[in-house]
């Protein structure tokens, strides 16, 4: 069974924790194949996928809903993961982990109506300076935010490897009818 890892990004750094990701599942099992979205015509040929985007303005990237939309009928025939790509962790230190909370929960409630996941992660990603105007930079940098690559690899690795412990696992037995 091969497993799509389909990413939407950017300025790169989505991409990366996508290959990252299948790179880890593919030393734990065989069949992974990593695309951008814009590159897969059909979903039809996977065992399951997993799929990211990187988050603007509170949404995923034009690209990576409309995979979602695209596909949404096949991928509710398999097991599906999602992550997004944010920034909660470049937060001031007092908003963290409750923006992350609150990004996740709006994130769930509004962009994956087509598709039961079977997870969703959220991790930050890359956020420099130079992605704020001069006067919103300083003033994020005064509220204690911060910039740089914000990416935390042992997350998105215990995260991968919870998907891969998942398909390993024998499939249940269909109800008799
Ligand atoms: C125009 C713009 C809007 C963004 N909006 C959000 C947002 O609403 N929430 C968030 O957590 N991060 C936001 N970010 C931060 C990005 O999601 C973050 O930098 C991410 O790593 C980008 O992924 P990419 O490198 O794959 O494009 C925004 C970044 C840009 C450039």
């Amino acid at each position: 069974m091969t497993v799509l890892v389909a990413y939407a990004s950017a300025l790169g750094s989505t991409r990366e924790i996508a290959q990252h990701i299948a790179s880890r599942m593919e030393a734990a099992r065989a069949g992974v194949e990593c695309r951008s979205v814009d590159e897969v015509d059909s979903v039809s040929g996977y065992g399951a996928v997993v799929v990211g985007s990187a988050i603007h303005n509170q949404a995923w990237l034009p690209p990576a809903l409309e995979f979602l939309a695209q596909h949404g009928p096949e991928l509710a025939k398999r097991p599906v993961w999602a992550f997004s790509v944010g920034m909660s962790e470049g937060l001031p230190k007092l908003f963290r982990g409750r923006g992350a909370v609150l990004q996740q929960q709006r994130l769930e409630q509004t962009q994956f109506q087509a598709v039961p996941l079977r997870g969703h992660g959220l991790f930050s990603g890359v956020y420099e300076a130079s992605q704020l105007s001069a006067p919103l930079r300083a003033l994020f940098r005064l509220a204690g935010g911060r910039f740089g690559d914000l990416r935390d690899w042992a997350a998105i690795d215990d995260w991968t490897d919870g998907i891969t412990a998942e398909l390993a696992k024998p499939a249940s037995p269909r109800p008799e009818a």
